[in-house]
């Protein structure tokens, strides 16, 4: 084994230190000084790179050639508008998200699903006989699809050297370990280490990496920030266990937007693409109900369209209640103000409950408009009984402003077989270019009149 040397450095101000202690005396920070390795000499490290002799050179950047970009079909759609049009070769994909929420099914799913690529599946947390197990419920087969129970890194990089797979799996960094560091599998070093050289090997060999990574309490990918730094994309799996839809997004991606959303549904054989998303969130209801109204989103570049609930009720106790879910309650409070001071609407007696169904989170401010709606109408006890939807965002003086992209939202609205949509009076959009009615206005109050008086 090559010869090793660690030292402690501070995540956060990189200080460095010969001994561990509990707070940086440089920064004033705690626990974040880490044991690192330094490599001395020539060593080995990890996937041998065998670099060239000589001075580097540099290259103009006009002269680099960058051919054509090399987009490796993942036989998923949702997965592939995910990273931006396909998988880069080359490329190091971390896939973080909570235990359980199917990650290792999204990875095994898609690497059976692939054809004309050879896989590696490393796994460190199950048997060969596990994934087995779960590919037969996913229930396609691939005889390119090779799996590996093994978790130190050097044996990892034998294995795939001479398989010579097109595309390497690792289900889950955390489980991994490098013998160049002395740290216990899972730990920052570990996971820096191991993660180095599998950028190394990606970079080497031209071969995509997927890393599964597991996500802490906090909502953080375990281990440091720096290892969202190290990798070219960051992908992050998240549900509602109390759901069967899984969200796939992008936090960072430097091949593609970080706007798009992939949408999965799962079910007793693996996960299932979801395609038309506003079918899924808006609830199919024998009769018209008050207290509902479906407002026009944006996730990413995809439209979708979305349920909100409200109940307003009289306040029992002293304080009236407010709490909503999949919406920031801070921006209920202040539609809420606004309702009672601009528009005159007398609810700050009442407790107010609002929800998103499906058990989604949107911050998009378009929806203002549609959750305000849901409120008076359940304030009225009224139900909408044409098909309407919303897409504006409501203002501090009550106005109703323009949102961005309102053409792909009112297509979107048409699509479903909305009668109408209200949008703000200030979007500019030629309203005689849709079948769907357009009603433009500027006040709530007008809104209201029209819908409820
Ligand atoms: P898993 O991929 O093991 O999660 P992770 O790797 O993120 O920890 O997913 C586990 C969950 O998915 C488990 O609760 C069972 C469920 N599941 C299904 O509902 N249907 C299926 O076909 C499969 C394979 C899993
Ligand atoms: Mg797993």
């Amino acid at each position: 084994m090559a010869k090793t040397k660690t030292t402690f450095y501070c995540q956060n101000c990189g200080n460095q230190y010969a001994k561990w202690m509990g707070q940086c005396s440089a920064c004033g920070e705690w626990n974040t000084i880490v044991e690192e390795l330094v490599r001395k000499g020539k060593d080995k490290a990890g996937w041998n790179s065998n670099a060239p002799a000589g001075t580097p050179k540099p290259t103009a950047i006009k002269e680099v050639d960058i051919g054509a970009e090399q987009r490796i079909n993942t036989a998923g759609n949702e997965l592939n508008r995910v990273l931006g049009g396909g998988l880069v070769a080359g490329s190091v994909v971390l896939l973080g998200g909570e235990p359980g929420i199917g990650k290792s099914t999204l990875m095994l799913q898609i690497a059976l699903r692939m054809r004309k690529t050879r896989i590696l599946y490393v796994s460190g947390e199950e048997s060969e006989k596990q994934i087995r197990m779960r590919a037969e419920r996913i229930g396609i087969t691939n005889e390119e699809c090779f799996l590996l129970p093994e978790t130190a890194s050097q044996r990892i990089f034998e294995a795939a050297e001479s398989l010579a797979p097109h595309m390497l799996v690792i289900d889950s960094i955390q489980t991994l370990y490098s013998d160049l560091v002395e740290s216990t599998p899972g730990s920052v070093s570990q996971i820096r280490q191991c993660t180095a050289e599998l950028i190394r090997y990606a970079k080497d060999t031209n071969v995509p990496v997927f890393v599964i990574g597991h996500i802490t309490k906090e909502g953080n990918l375990a281990g440091p920030k720096v290892l969202e730094h190290m990798v070219d994309v960051v992908l992050q799996f998240e549900g509602d266990r109390n759901y069967n839809y899984r969200l796939l997004r992008a936090h960072k991606n430097r091949f593609g937007s970080t706007q798009e959303l992939g949408i999965y549904e799962m079910h007793g054989g693996g996960l299932r693409e979801v395609d038309n998303p506003s079918e899924l969130l808006v609830s199919e209801k024998d009769e018209p109900t008050s207290g509902t109204a479906i407002a026009a989103t944006l996730e990413g570049m995809r439209p979708m369209m979305i349920e909100i609930q409200a109940l307003v009720s009289s306040a029992v106790y002293g304080n009236p209640q407010r709490s909503s879910t999949g919406f920031d309650t801070r921006r209920l409070n202040m539609l809420l103000a606004v309702l009672e001071k601009r528009c005159g609407f007398k609810l700050a007696q009442k407790d107010v409950f609002l929800n998103i169904t499906g058990g989604i989170k949107v911050d998009d401010p378009a929806i203002d408009l549609g959750v305000v709606t849901a409120i008076l109408s359940s304030n009225v006890d009224l139900a909408l009984t044409e098909k309407v939807c919303f897409a504006a965002e409501v203002g501090l003086t009550g106005e109703i402003r323009p949102v961005q992209r309102i053409e792909q939202r009112i297509k979107e609205a048409e699509k479903l077989g909305f009668d109408k949509i209200f949008i703000s009076k200030f979007n500019k959009v030629k309203t005689a270019d849709f079948k769907i009615k357009v009603i433009q206005e500027s006040k709530i109050e007008r809104i209201f009149q029209q819908l409820f008086a």
